[in-house]
């Protein structure tokens, strides 16, 4: 048995041949990422260094620790959220010479044993989603504090935490905002929510969308995403958002705009995106229609509140796997997808691989851009460097054999004058 496989703790190491199956498909469908993973394994940027990625962790996210891993890497994999493991792909990894240490549905106390067993491995590097992996080194593990190099957040959340971190002056290593990188957000958070939360919602419920009223609370860029495909797919489509100027946008892109409450009485399908906590509450229940559909597609399971409306409920059962049917004391029932837990991941694969194979190619990237300046970076949250959101843009157009015209030397000029 490889060191690998004894230092890890994963479900069934038997799952590894299904899980290489779904880690070849992406494969077959992330060619930024095959580019780089060639790339990687010529220069070995990362050699003798070791990485911990607490990401989803599923196919696609599997094939960025296979090309973290060619760059020299040594890898452990942790879970950034217990029900989106994919058991099979970890096993996978496990085989191939990665550790891990997760497995689907892992309670409160084995995921935060797990998040520990991870950092046991003493990581040069992190890639982070969410934030755990952080504050977890800062809590509960300080002794990390001087040995981690910096890392890597894949997300809106996470970034909002290093920010707060940061704010603080408590950051003690340099982050780089992956999330915050044109070739993120524009992509992933607006595409790749987009698609993967109706994907998810429709397998799921094996309900039609067409007619149906769905009620988007947020409007940042996965909120527009998910608006945007909610349309597509031909429902009314409700926005109910905070920001005012973001409730205009919302208006004017053709959506009704309105409170919660009001929302609450004419929804069929709930999706919150909005990244905060108690969006929707024992305030709403009593105004929903029997048979109205909640879900979440923000990282935390605290936007739709499952404490209150197991209170509301007088009895609840599972209906179909993801699907909870909590019935209230006036008869009404309300369906609640994943237990609220972002239901693109917890009931189904994440985003696409075509997107993901950007966002994981700003993470390699930012990983390698971090290695080559280690010791030169203050432990701030940076941003992408442009050159790398180009770069990768730039990789995505080639692989779909897209040609872009360039400025000429006039042209830039002009651009740069203030003086015609
Ligand atoms: N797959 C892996 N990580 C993901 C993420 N943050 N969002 C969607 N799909 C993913």
């Amino acid at each position: 048995m490889d060191d690998g496989v004894m230092d890890s703790t994963i479900r069934d190491l038997a799952l590894a041949p299904q899980g290489q199956r779904k880690i070849d498909w992406v494969n077959a469908h992330m060619p930024v990422l095959n580019y780089l993973r060639q790339e990687f394994d010529r220069d070995q940027p990362f050699k003798g260094k070791k990485v911990v990625i607490c990401l989803h962790l599923e196919a696609k996210t599997a094939y960025l620790s296979k090309v973290i891993q060619a760059g020299g890497a040594q890898v452990v994999v942790v879970a950034s959220n217990p029900l989106s493991t994919q058991d099979d792909v970890v096993a996978a990894l496990v085989k191939g010479g990665i550790r891990a240490h997760a497995w689907h549905g892992a309670t409160e106390n084995e995921y935060r044993t797990h998040l520990n067993h991870a950092l046991d491995f003493i990581p040069d590097y992190i890639i982070d989603d969410g934030g755990d992996l952080v504050s977890t080194i800062h809590k509960e593990r300080q002794e990390l504090l001087t040995k981690v190099i910096g890392g890597a957040e894949e997300t809106t959340t996470g970034i909002l935490r290093l920010r707060s971190m940061e704010k603080s002056g408590e950051l003690r290593f340099p982050m780089i905002a992956v999330n915050d990188a044109e070739c993120k957000y524009l992509f992933d958070n607006r595409y790749g929510t987009g698609q993967s939360v109706w994907d998810s919602i429709m397998r799921t419920t094996n309900l039609v969308v067409a007619g149906k009223t769905a009620v988007i609370a947020g409007y940042g860029w996965c909120g527009k995403g998910v608006a945007l495909r909610a349309k597509g797919l031909g429902a009314q489509v409700i926005v109910c958002e905070v920001d005012p100027i973001k409730a205009n946008e919302a208006w004017m892109d053709g959506f009704q705009v309105m409170p919660m409450l009001e929302a609450s009485k004419l929804g069929d399908i709930f999706i919150t995106v909005t990244g905060n906590k108690d969006v929707i509450t024992c305030e709403h229940f009593p105004a929903m229609k029997s048979g109205a559909i909640l879900c979440n597609a923000g990282h935390f399971d605290v936007e739709v509140n499952r404490v209150e409306l197991t209170a509301l409920a007088g009895s609840r059962r599972i209906v179909r796997p993801n699907i909870e049917e909590f019935t209230l004391r006036s008869d009404k029932r309300l369906y609640l997808l994943a237990e609220g837990r972002l239901v693109n991941l917890a009931a189904g694969d994440g985003h696409p691989a075509e997107v993901m194979d950007m966002t994981f190619a700003l993470q390699a990237l930012s990983l390698r851009y971090l290695a080559e300046n280690a010791g030169r970076l203050k432990p701030y949250v940076f941003r992408v460097p442009k050159e790398i959101d180009k770069r990768v843009a730039l990789l995505r157009l080639k692989s779909l054999n897209l040609n872009i015209d360039s400025l000429s030397l006039e042209q830039e000029k002009y651009l740069a004058s203030w003086n015609h």
